[in-house]
């Protein structure tokens, strides 16, 4: 894959999304994402991040600003550690999985930034030559709002992925095959998740890990013993 125009996507993904919802929240006020970020690095959003407590993420400012400064790192750092672990596992570094299919449980999932890492780690083996992969994310998490943001970045992600593919010199023709095997489903809570049958199952729960919600996510974590795969979280 060309790097470039990924990260080219990627980025316009991002930065559209987030100017769309920035320009909503702020009824179009003449200031743009930048001068907002800014004018308020100050403030209680960044205070909070700064300091791992967490911020009210159903405040749509939050999930805004948090996409703008987190999003593309978090794509990158689910995706390193898609890799770490396939190196780990696999003698063929490019085999997602040996079983029928793969199941990703996200908790935590934030803006789907692990549905992304996976999503560039298929167009990888794709264009290794393994060509049966089936990968399902359940993506998990109790606000609606971080999601929500999540999906409209994966839809314009697709409509610049799908442009660039109808183009004669086009070079993302293996993330566009991915992005349609890679399917995926919000949950609001863990009781809703089915594991699915003949599926390895991997569970994450990136940057999720703050205090408050520990002791809940290591109940979740551990609610479904199936699950060997690994988890990761460095905060
Ligand atoms: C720092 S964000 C991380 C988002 C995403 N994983 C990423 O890496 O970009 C933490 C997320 O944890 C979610 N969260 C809060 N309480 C939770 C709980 N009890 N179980 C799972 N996720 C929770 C928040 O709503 C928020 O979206």
């Amino acid at each position: 894959m060309d790097k470039n125009a990924v990260v080219s996507a990627l980025d316009r993904a991002v930065s559209e999304t987030v100017s769309e919802e920035f320009e909503y929240i702020t009824n179009g006020k003449s200031v743009s994402i930048g001068q907002w970020l800014r004018n308020n690095s100050r403030n209680d959003i960044f205070q909070s991040l700064r300091s791992l407590t967490p911020p009210n993420y159903s405040n749509p400012m939050v999930s805004v600003v948090y996409a703008a400064m987190y999003q593309l790192q978090h794509i990158n750092m689910t995706y390193s550690a898609i890799k770490e672990l396939l190196v780990s596992k696999n003698a063929d570094k490019a085999t997602i999985t040996n079983s029928p299919r793969l199941q990703v449980i996200d908790l935590g999932a934030g803006c789907l930034a692990m549905q992304f890492g996976l999503t560039l780690a298929v167009a990888d083996s794709l264009e290794q030559g393994h060509q049966n992969i089936a990968v399902h994310v359940d993506s998990m998490d109790p606000n609606l709002t971080m999601c929500t943001l999540g999906e409209k970045i994966w839809l314009n992600f697709l409509r610049i992925v799908n442009q660039d593919n109808s183009e004669p010199s086009s070079t993302l023709s293996s993330l566009h095959r991915a992005c349609s095997m890679v399917t995926h489903r919000l949950h609001k809570n863990i009781q809703s998740i089915d594991t699915l049958d003949d599926s390895e199952i991997w569970i994450s729960a990136i940057h999720a890990f703050y205090q408050v919600f520990e002791k809940q996510i290591r109940t979740d974590l551990w609610t479904n013993s199936r699950c060997h795969a690994t988890t990761r979280s460095d905060r």
